[in-house]
């Protein structure tokens, strides 16, 4: 017999999906702006759009949040989530934030000086413009293999430490407040990152004097990576990895909506008492007391909950498993994706899918669309719509090297079936590829144009 992995868990509650026909889609998808930020919810088939806050919770999480403990200052739920903070990350300080960005906000004005440069492998979309508006220069030093969408490479998300080096001697260690590895790298294709890498980011931080951070949104998924891929971690428990890695790191900021589990929350952790000092302060003007941080109790309580459930080993092989599977479903048909699939999401590589498609017609914006009005998949751009930078000086369109559709799959959320169906509906449109078309941009916002703009197709 051979063995089938399946869900470790059972469905208790279920939530019905609405039906739409191909023409109403259509006329959805044209009332959108062609942007799929702006379809309702209850419009959508299959919601691929994020795997953030869109987890299914456990009835331990449900059973958590019936003893919030709403008290405005130290209640038990805070106490429980401090445990958890403190024995699976290690670090002494911390505060809760309603969700990841949130932490970046606090963190980046209180350590940025206006012309700082802030490396990392890879920013994701928020943290680059929170890095901007703080003043500084957020730079991406991923390795070379992690802007190919075909390398095989095992950890695509490293960050090339020459050019760390580099940029270090031609900046100066003082115009660098921190250096960040995101773990997995989203914006990269949801890649891990070794062990090996985040001791050698952290030696050069150390040599320098300069603070290591991590963007742990996904370190769960990253550590069960490092345990299937790297050499010497194979009889090493998942959690044990997660505590090495955040051992090597001066602090983090967290987003509890993707590894937490949760729905909601986040938090922003240092081992600096003096920087934690100031986190407070900030945090009380803009998130709220160091005890909750702009959530409630019961939040707190799904969070510390949520942050030890995403551990467990059975639960992150189905997950990487089930991504794994849409990934060769995906293939089957013939479908480009990025190559090994991530963590969290499936990339589709939209430059192969529609090669025909110019970049400043944004091809992976087209094919999102696409998927919307072919099966009323919801799945977003990450190309050149959210990572294309003007220069302010010359007018000039920087576009990213990388044009993405991202299936991002929700935790717990959706089965196989659901996944077969993706695929289906993408392989077809890859058969019709040809009867695509590239879109161009008639209203968008000065930064994170992404989630507001509005386009028309190319006549
Ligand atoms: N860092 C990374 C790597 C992220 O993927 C996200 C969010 C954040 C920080 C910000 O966290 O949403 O809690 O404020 N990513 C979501 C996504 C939005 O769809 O990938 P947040």
């Amino acid at each position: 017999m051979t063995l089938v992995l399946t869900e470790p868990y059972r469905i208790k509650v279920v939530e019905p999906i609405r039906e739409t026909t191909p023409a109403e889609r259509d006329a959805i998808i044209r009332e959108a702006g062609y942007n799929v930020f702006n379809i309702l919810a209850q419009d959508v088939t299959i919601d691929l759009l994020t795997d953030s806050g869109t987890s299914a919770m456990s009835d331990n999480q449900w059973a958590g949040m019936m003893i919030g403990d709403e008290a405005y200052a130290r209640c038990r739920n805070f106490i429980n989530l401090e445990h958890v903070v403190r024995d699976v990350f290690g670090f002494p300080h911390f505060v809760p934030t309603h969700q990841g960005r949130a932490a970046e906000h606090v963190l980046f004005p209180l350590v940025i000086k206006t012309g700082d440069v802030v490396p990392s492998n890879m920013h994701f979309d928020t943290t680059y413009a929170n890095i901007a508006t703080s003043g500084g220069r957020p730079v991406n030093l991923v390795i070379d293999e992690g802007l190919d969408p075909q390398g095989e490479h095992p950890f695509k998300g490293n960050m090339d430490v020459l050019k760390l080096e580099r940029l270090i001697a031609e900046v100066g260690r003082d115009r660098i407040p921190l250096v960040m590895l995101t773990i997995t790298n989203n914006n990269g294709g949801g890649q891990p990152v070794s062990v090996a890498n985040i001791r050698a980011v952290q030696a050069v931080c150390r040599q320098h004097g300069i603070p290591f951070f991590l963007d742990a949104c996904r370190h769960a998924e990253n550590a069960y990576f490092i345990q299937q891929r790297e050499p010497g971690y194979q009889d090493v428990p998942v959690r044990d990895i997660v505590r090495q890695v955040f051992d090597l790191a001066d602090g983090c900021t967290m987003s509890a909506k993707k590894d937490g589990l949760a729905n909601i929350g986040g938090f922003l952790a240092v081992r600096d008492v003096g920087l934690y000092e100031r986190i407070c302060q900030r945090l009380i003007l803009i998130e709220g007391f160091p005890t909750y941080g702009g959530l409630a109790g019961r939040d707190l309580e799904a969070m510390a909950r949520g942050l030890l459930e995403a551990l467990d080993e059975r639960y992150l092989a189905w997950r990487i498993g089930q991504v794994r599977y849409l990934a060769e479903r995906l293939q089957e048909y013939g479908v480009p994706i990025l190559t090994p699939p991530g963590g969290h999401a499936v990339y589709l590589d939209a430059r192969r899918f529609l090669p025909h498609i110019p970049q400043d017609q944004f091809p992976a914006q087209a094919l999102a669309v696409a998927l919307y009005a072919a099966g009323g998949i919801r799945a977003v751009e990450i190309g050149s719509v959210m990572n294309a930078h003007q220069d302010p000086d010359t007018g000039e369109w920087d576009y990213p090297a990388l044009e993405l559709v991202r299936l991002a799959i929700p935790r717990r959320v959706y089965t196989n079936s659901h996944m077969d169906y993706v695929a289906a509906v993408a392989g077809d449109l890859y058969r019709r590829r040809e009867e695509l078309h590239g879109l161009h941009i008639v209203h968008q916002a000065p930064f994170l144009r992404h989630f507001t703009a509005r386009f028309e197709p190319v006549a």
